[in-house]
C-alpha cells in the first residue's frame, strides 16, 4: 500500500552505535529517544540489541507498548492525573513538579516500587523546569525523604522552546544546582542529563563541560545531524526514514490559476509564481499524513502546494510516468507524523 514509510533499520542501528560509542567515550550515558517513531517495536528492537542505556520517550502509551529490558524514561512530565501509569510503565520520570511527585510516591507506594526521579532546570530556554533562580533546595529535601521515589539526578532541556544554544558557559548554571544540592543533602547526583542532539556539537568536540554524565537523543539518531546548528554529522545517514508516494495525475498545466483569488482549502490565501507551462504530477499524500514543508523531494522535484490529500508537485515529464512513485527525505517533523498516520504503511529493511 502507498504512500508508505521506508525505515532502514541498519542505518538507524549504524547511526546508534556510532554515537552511542562516542558518547560513551567521553563518559555520557545515552537515552535514546523513541518518541519520534511511535515507540515501533522493529525500531525499538535495534536499541534492544545496542549499547543505549536507556529508552526515552514522551507518551507513556509507547513505554507501555514496547518491549525492552531496558529501563524506560518518560521524557514529559508526568500528568497528575497519570501517576499510576508513570509508575507501572516508566522506571524514571522527568519532573518539575513537587505536587506530581508526591503522587508519583503514593502510586509507587501502592504499587510496592520505587520510581526514578530526574529533576530538570530550566536555566534558559522556557521550557520544563523549577527556574534556576527559583528556591529550589526545599523541595530537593522533601524528594529524598520521600520513600518511594529515588532522586536519581538532574536535567535540564535546551534548543526547544526559546532555541537557546547550549554553550559551555550555558551550563555553569546548571553546575551550580548541582554542586547546591549534593552539599544541601551531602549526596553525590548520579544523573545529570545535560540536554538533547543540540548538546552534541559540544559534546563531540570535547567541550561539554564533564560534569555531564547523560544526554537524551532523539533527531541525531534518525536524521544524523546535531541540532543547536543544524550541522550533518557526516558518518551517520540523513535517511533512515523515506517516503515513497505515488503520482496519480500528471498533467501540463499554467502555474498561474484562473480567475479571482480567494482561499485555499485552509483558509489561506495563497500567492503563486509564473513560471509559465509546467509538468505537475499528483501524489497521493497529503496534510493530513505530514505537512509539505516537511518533505524534501528528490532533484528535479519542486512542492507547489499541499491539500489534505493531494501534494502537487512539478516534475521534468521525461523523467516519471502516471503510477510511478517519488521517494523524499523528511524533517523531524516530517518523520513524526508520518509515522503516526493510520493511512501511511510502514516498511522496513
Ligand atoms: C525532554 C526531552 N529531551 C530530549 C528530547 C530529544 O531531543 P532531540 O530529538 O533534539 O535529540 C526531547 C524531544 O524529543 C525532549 O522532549
Amino acid at each position: 500500500m502507498l504512500p508508505k514509510i521506508h525505515v532502514d533499520l541498519k542505518k538507524y542501528a549504524h547511526n546508534v552505535n556510532y554515537l552511542t560509542k562516542e558518547l560513551h567515550e567521553r563518559s555520557i550515558s545515552v537515552m535514546a529517544v523513541s518518541k519520534v517513531y511511535h515507540g515501533d517495536q522493529n525500531i525499538i528492537n535495534v536499541l534492544n540489541e545496542s549499547d543505549v542505556d536507556y529508552i526515552a520517550d514522551s507518551r507513556i502509551q509507547n513505554l507501555q507498548n514496547m518491549t525492552t529490558s531496558k529501563p524506560r524514561v518518560l521524557l514529559r512530565i508526568p500528568k497528575l492525573s497519570e501517576t499510576d501509569d508513570v509508575v507501572l510503565h516508566a522506571n524514571i520520570s522527568l519532573n518539575s513538579e513537587i505536587g506530581t511527585i508526591r503522587k508519583l510516591n503514593q502510586s509507587a507506594k501502592n504499587m510496592k516500587c520505587i520510581h526514578g526521579i530526574v529533576l530538570m532546570f530550566d536555566i534558559g530556554d522556557l521550557r520544563e523546569g523549577i527556574y534556576y533562580k527559583e528556591d529550589y533546595l526545599s523541595i530537593v529535601e522533601e524528594i529524598y525523604q520521600l520513600e518511594h521515589v529515588r532522586l536519581e539526578g538532574i536535567g535540564t532541556n535546551l534548543t526547544c522552546y526559546g532555541g537557546v544554544i547550549p554553550e559551555e558557559q550555558t551550563y555553569d548554571k546548571l553546575y551550580s544546582i548541582k554542586n547546591n544540592i549534593e552539599n544541601h543533602l551531602n549526596i553525590k547526583l548520579s544523573l545529570i542529563s545535560g540536554g538533547n542532539s543540540s548538546s552534541l556539537f559540544l559534546a563531540l568536540n570535547q567541550k561539554l563541560p564533564k560534569f555531564i554524565n547523560n544526554l537524551r537523543i532523539g533527531e541525531a539518531l534518525v536524521l544524523g545531524r546535531e541540532t543547536a546548528y543544524g550541522k550533518a554529522l557526516y558518518y551517520l545517514f540523513d535517511d533512515v526514514f523515506t517516503l515513497e508516494a505515488e503520482i496519480i495525475e500528471i498533467k501540463d498545466k499554467p502555474s498561474m490559476p484562473e480567475g479571482i483569488l480567494g482561499m485555499d482549502a485552509f483558509g489561506k490565501t495563497v500567492k503563486f509564481e509564473d513560471r509559465g507551462i509546467t509538468t505537475r504530477a499528483i501524489l497521493s499524500i497529503g496534510k493530513q499524513d505530514v505537512d509539505a514543508n516537511d518533505l524534501i523531494p528528490p532533484q528535479g522535484v519542486i512542492i507547489l502546494g499541499c491539500s489534505s490529500d493531494h501534494l502537487i508537485v512539478q516534475i521534468s515529464k521525461l523523467e516519471y510516468q502516471l503510477g510511478d512513485t517519488i521517494t523524499f527525505k523528511m524533517t523531524y517533523g516530517g518523520i513524526l507524523s508520518l509515522m503516526t498516520s493510520p493511512y501511511v504503511e510502514k516498511s522496513y529493511e
